[in-house]
């Protein structure tokens, strides 16, 4: 056809030159132009007879379309909105590699489908997919080892950006397999060595939970893999089948640590919110959940921006919009009219559309295949910082936030500019669509994106960031509380508004997910309680490295960048000491066995260091007190309590008073000037599990399934039935087996047999929270200097902390072992094992530092002395051990 004749035209001057190099020019120029025939416009699908003296021909044989309009795109390869042409066109195709029977057949079939009316067509659509992937099974000749054992086979799509694309899975005992059904990939199958994966997440995809996200960032083919299944059986069960294959060796992703982190201020909101984002399904391959920023300046007119001055912010409080009050009230009164199910906004703030809206210079051809060759009106893109902040301010139909490009320093706001140059076409000002405009206080894209960076990181962002957070991934979210914040979105984007699986109409069932897909989804609902804040941070860390700056000042003698973070390690480090408090020492990680004595007949229960450390007390189920010299290393006491065990002791301020806990539900108190006990009181109506003194408050736990607040001092005596000593009786449901006051004695927390922890408000001696968190009975709680969290372990194995105003956990971690008993200062702590180990952790960096053998069997109490340098422990074994601490 005419085009031919073009190409023919243009090419002869190579011609002349070089035979060969014609062919080499043809073929690659008809590769850069893309024709797409609509299957209902076609007129024509047919298998072609051939003339008899046509040279073409080929062994697969040939195909004649005629199509009454042709789709051209991608010509000379360079993306630019689809052309379409009204004109009838024939064209034949001759078929290598595959039958032109097979083919004709298939698109006839379609062809057909695509003139029937919409449901009848998804339905008779999905019936020819159905039969075709049925007959295809998955080809073992692409097994990479004949020997490869083969664990289960099933059916999935792979997802990128704006293609589903089925195939046929096959997982072997060390490989997993993804074989499409067409060949639209680049690989005729995929291979992903199992013991590449590094991380397995199952994931929500439109609003069902069907997905499994793999990771296998040393993979050549890809680095990635975003599977959806039929139904969340079929993607459990592969689930499942993977991780339970030795070949596989996940990396520890620190999920459990990283609210700690970023409370400590090791991770910055930016890694935090893009950590929430994938938690809660956001992935940068899903563009219907692509992950969500918010705004976090609210002035994009001024010419300098201080981002000390706390106007400059916007009110992280409150959704986009609830920002404007005005436009507010007029929602509010729509919404008051409206009949259910009621909406506040009628749109998201985060969709594949608005997603394209921000990024379309980076990504024009998902544009152009989500709006059918198109690109939006000129006047209608993101053309201007201020004006899109206006409009998502002011306009009633427009809440979007940001994408997560605004606040990456490392792309340096490479999707601002109109860098392939491409042709977006005119604004009715006669102006061509090229960069983004800047606020005035830009002064390029780089810096605009490190400014805002800047700002996410600030100290202003550090202490509001929970708020949104609440709103977006958290108890805000959805139900009643949303409605309180202002915070309700058309009832199609929460996921359970509709059950996709139980829509038998194939037309409905896919009229739905298209608007599920256009109207976005509210991210899977990370947080049901309040999100904690960040720690105050009282020196700004430089975290972000200054990207475009170094580049430009290198030269003139601008810090270097290992300069800069060494400095940032050091305010860092400042910091840490500042607002934790009193802390033993910095990096302890290393114990040195000093000294070990089998004192005790039996396991010892209890240990404390005197304050002056130089003296050990330690109690035992053998009934005996003990009192042990550091300095001259011997026993200097022996005294037998009680005629049974004795669960614990706690050594009074004076240094000359101990109080000892027993089964036998007394309560002792020796004096060590007088050699003797001085008075015991029938504290309980069950043994006596633990106690703790704190400035004239002693606290005991029982397992008669209650606390007791006592006042009770060194020369005080403890009188049972007195009110003035009895402060208080705590009731719990189950038997308590821990208890710690904070330092202030304002609050105490307790631990249960059944795994409860609770805070107690010491001034009214009511519960102020109770946080099931542990499966098994709570060995252990200890509060943190400044009262704010709780760190406890447990026999589930597991240590954890907990803050205690939202009682997010804030850590958790399974140690691999019972966990029997800790110490900390708010930063180090020390566990004490069922396998005989003493295990330290850096809870401010969240790590693991050390694993000690100490006892043989279970360590059972553990002290550490007042400036950390001397750590003893009590185990089954009898035996008390003494360490240095380095
Ligand atoms: C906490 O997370 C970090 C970073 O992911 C990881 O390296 C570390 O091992 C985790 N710590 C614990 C105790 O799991
Ligand atoms: C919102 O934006 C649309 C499209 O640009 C415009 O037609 C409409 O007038 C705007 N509304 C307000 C209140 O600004
Ligand atoms: C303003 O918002 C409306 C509604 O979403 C949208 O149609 C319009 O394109 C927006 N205008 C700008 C400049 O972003
Ligand atoms: C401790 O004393 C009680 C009686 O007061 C006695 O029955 C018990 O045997 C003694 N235990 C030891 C270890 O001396
Ligand atoms: C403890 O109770 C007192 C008295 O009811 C109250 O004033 C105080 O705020 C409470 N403290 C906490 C932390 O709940």
């Amino acid at each position: 056809n005419n085009n031919t004749t073009d190409y023919a035209l243009k090419f002869t001057q190579y011609s002349n030159q070089n035979k060969k190099c014609l062919q080499n020019v043809v073929k690659c120029c008809l590769q850069i132009l893309l024709f797409q025939f609509p299957l209902k416009e076609c007129v024509v699908i047919e298998n072609w007879v051939r003339p008899l003296l046509s040279k073409l021909g080929n062994k697969g044989g040939v195909i004649h379309i005629r199509c009454n309009q042709v789709v051209e795109m991608l010509e000379g390869g360079f993306i630019a909105p689809y052309n379409f042409k009204r004109e009838a066109r024939s064209c034949l195709f001759a078929l290598n590699y595959v039958n032109a029977d097979d083919c004709v057949s298939q698109m006839s079939q379609l062809r057909r489908a695509a003139t029937l009316p919409a449901a009848e067509q998804a339905s008779m659509i999905a019936a020819i997919v159905l039969s075709r992937q049925s007959r295809v099974s998955f080809d073992t000749s692409w097994l990479e080892d004949l020997y490869e054992k083969i664990v289960m086979e099933t059916t999935g799509n792979k997802i990128t950006p704006l293609v589903v694309n089925p195939g046929r899975i096959l997982l072997t005992c060390s490989r997993l397999y993804f074989q499409p059904y067409n060949n639209a990939e680049p690989w005729p199958v995929l291979k992903i060595k199992l013991s590449s994966i590094t991380r397995v997440v199952k994931r929500r995809f439109l609003l069902r939970h069907v997905g499994l996200e793999l990771y296998c960032p040393d993979e050549y083919s890809l680095k990635h893999l975003f599977l959806t299944f039929k139904n969340k059986e079929d993607r459990d069960t592969l689930y499942t089948e993977i991780l339970k294959q030795s070949a596989l060796s996940l990396e520890d992703t620190g999920q459990e640590n990283m609210t700690l982190l970023w409370q400590n201020g090791v991770i910055s909101n930016y890694d935090y919110l893009l950590y929430l984002n994938s938690l809660a399904d956001r992935s940068f391959n899903d563009l219907t959940q692509y992950p969500v920023f918010p705004w976090v300046i609210a002035d994009y007119t001024s010419t300098q921006l201080d981002l000390t001055n706390p106007s400059v912010y916007r009110d992280l409080s409150k959704s986009v919009g609830a920002l404007n009050e005005e436009r507010l009230q007029k929602l509010k009164q729509r919404y008051d009219e409206m009949s259910e199910p009621k909406f506040l906004y009628g749109s998201h703030y985060s969709t594949p559309g608005f997603v394209l809206y921000y990024l379309v210079r980076k990504m024009p051809q998902y544009m152009l295949c989500l709006q059918n060759g198109r690109f939006d009106n000129p006047d209608r893109m993101f053309n201007s910082i201020s004006d899109t902040w206006r409009n998502i301010t002011t306009n009633s139909s427009d809440f979007k936030e940001l994408v997560p490009q605004f606040y990456d320093t490392e792309t340096k706001g490479d999707f601002l500019c109109n860098i392939q140059h491409l042709d977006f076409g005119v604004r009715q000002d006669g102006t061509k669509v090229g960069d983004v405009e800047l606020p005035p206080w830009a002064e390029d894209h780089c810096g605009f994106v490190q400014t805002l960076r800047e700002a996410l990181e600030s100290d202003f962002v550090s202490q509001h960031i929970h708020e949104w957070i609440d709103l977006v991934f958290g108890y805000k979210q959805q139900g009643e509380e949303a409605i309180k914040a202002n915070n309700v979105f058309y009832y199609l984007t929460y996921e359970g508004s509709v059950d996709l699986d139980s829509i038998k109409d194939l037309n409905e069932k896919y009229c739905l997910e298209v608007q599920i897909m256009e109207f976005g989804q509210i991210p899977k609902q990370i947080f049901v309680q309040p999100h904690p804040s960040r720690h105050s941070l009282s020196v700004s860390m430089p975290l972000i490295e200054k990207s475009c700056w170094n580049t430009n000042k290198a030269a003139s003698g601008e810090l270097s960048s290992d300069k800069r973070d060494s400095a940032g390690e050091d305010s860092h480090r400042k910091l840490r000491t500042q607002t934790i408090g009193q802390q033993w020492s910095r990096s302890m990680s290393s114990l040195e066995l000093i000294a070990e004595h089998k004192l005790h007949k039996d396991a010892v229960t209890a240990v404390c260091i005197s304050k002056d450390s130089k003296s050990v007390f330690s109690v035992s189920l053998d009934s005996l007190l003990k009192m042990y010299s550091l300095e001259e290393k011997r026993q200097l006491r022996s005294i037998n309590i009680s005629h049974m065990a004795l669960s614990s002791c706690y050594l009074m301020e004076d240094g000359k008073t101990i109080v000892v806990g027993s089964w036998d539900n007394y309560v002792y108190k020796y004096n060590i000037e007088y050699g003797k006990v001085l008075e015991n009181t029938m504290a309980h109506d069950d043994a006596v599990t633990d106690i703790c003194w704190n400035n004239d408050v002693l606290v005991t736990a029982s397992s008669d399934s209650s606390a007791k607040v006592w006042h009770y001092g060194p020369h005080q005596s403890l009188r049972m039935h007195s009110t003035a000593d009895l402060l208080a009786e705590l009731d719990h449901e189950a038997g308590v087996s821990c208890v710690t006051l904070d330092s202030s004695n304002t609050l105490l927390v307790s631990g249960t047999t059944d795994g409860h922890i609770n805070i107690w408000n010491l001034s009214s001696f009511s519960l102020i929270d109770n946080f099931p968190i542990h499966t098994a009975l709570v060995t252990d709680v200890a509060f943190s200097p400044d009262s704010s969290t709780v760190a406890s372990c447990s026999t589930d194995q597991t240590l954890k902390v907990l803050d205690i105003k939202t009682g997010t956990q804030l850590f958790s971690k399974d140690a691999g072992e019972e966990l029997r008993c800790l110490c900390w200062d708010g930063s180090t702590v020390f566990t004490g094992g069922e396998r005989g180990n003493i295990m330290v952790w850096d809870l401010t960096k969240a790590q693991l530092l050390n694993t000690i053998s100490g006892h043989i069997g279970p360590v059972i109490c553990i002290d550490v002395s007042e400036d950390g340098s001397l750590v003893v422990t009590g185990g089954e074994d009898k035996k008390i051990s003494v360490w240095k601490t380095s």
